[in-house]
């Protein structure tokens, strides 16, 4: 497991490429990217936005992190309910394809209940520890996804999976994890989450 995530954080894209060279593609032709995407839609929401709380929000996203979790579902590596399933429907040049779609549609921050004061607290701590590789939402990101005003629900769970092992954490993440658990305490934690669903 360990071994995979350092791999996954180092050479992501290839990794990626490689795997999905030897998969088999689902349909004859690559379909077009507006009749792709909106098979999406019924869950993820028009242009990404998800208004469902257990479904995460995908406009704005970075290829590189899309392209990533969707080979991570089709691998099963990844915990999910519904998307390993959905993943191995398509073919690599349909993933590219919808990554570079979604990842241009404008985000809209879910408007979902906080905690104001550990919100702010949370703000802090997400610039002191998490913020190098969360840079802030779209493609600039990075490889390392979309925190601030992704659902709240999904993102513990998401965030729970990776402690407990059924996604793979990065090493460097799991190093910030511990110092900011070891320091700021549980409490600190808390107070990130506050501040992704608070969203600015
Ligand atoms: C039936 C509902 C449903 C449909 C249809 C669906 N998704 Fe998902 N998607 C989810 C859920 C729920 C999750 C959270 C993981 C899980 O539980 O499967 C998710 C997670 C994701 C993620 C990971 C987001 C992150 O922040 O890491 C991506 C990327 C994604 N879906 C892309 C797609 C694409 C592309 C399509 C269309 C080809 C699609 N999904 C269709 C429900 C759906
Ligand atoms: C050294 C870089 C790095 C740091 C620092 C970091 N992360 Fe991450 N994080 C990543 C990467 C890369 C991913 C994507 C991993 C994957 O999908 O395989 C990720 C994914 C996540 C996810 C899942 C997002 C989703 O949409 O499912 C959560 C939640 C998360 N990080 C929380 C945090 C928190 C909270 C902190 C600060 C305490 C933090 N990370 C610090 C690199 C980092």
């Amino acid at each position: 497991m360990m071994r995979l995530a350092i791999c996954i954080l180092f050479a992501a894209t290839v990794f990626s490429v490689g795997q999905f060279a030897g998969a088999r593609l689902a349909h004859g032709a690559d379909a077009p990217v507006g009749l792709l995407a909106a098979t999406c839609a019924g869950c993820h929401g028009p242009d990404g936005n998800s208004s469902g709380p257990a479904t995460p929000t995908i406009a704005r996203m970075s290829p590189i992190y899309f392209i990533l979790a969707m080979d991570e579902y089709r691998q099963g590596v990844r915990n999910s309910t519904i998307m390993a399933r959905i993943a191995r429907g398509y073919s690599l040049a349909e993933i590219q394809a919808m990554a570079q779609w979604f990842g241009s549609r404008p985000l809209l921050p879910v408007v979902q209940p906080f905690d104001a004061r550990l919100a702010s607290l949370g703000k802090d701590l997400h610039e002191r520890y998490c913020k190098k590789c969360h840079l802030g939402s779209g493609p600039v990101a990075g490889r390392a996804g979309v925190l601030i005003g992704q659902w709240s629900p999904y993102l513990r769970a998401s965030f729970n999976d990776m402690v407990e092992g059924r996604r793979p954490m990065p090493t460097n993440m799991k190093r910030w994890v511990d110092r900011l658990v070891r320091i700021e305490g549980r409490e600190g934690l808390r107070a990130l989450f506050h501040y992704y669903a608070r969203g600015r």
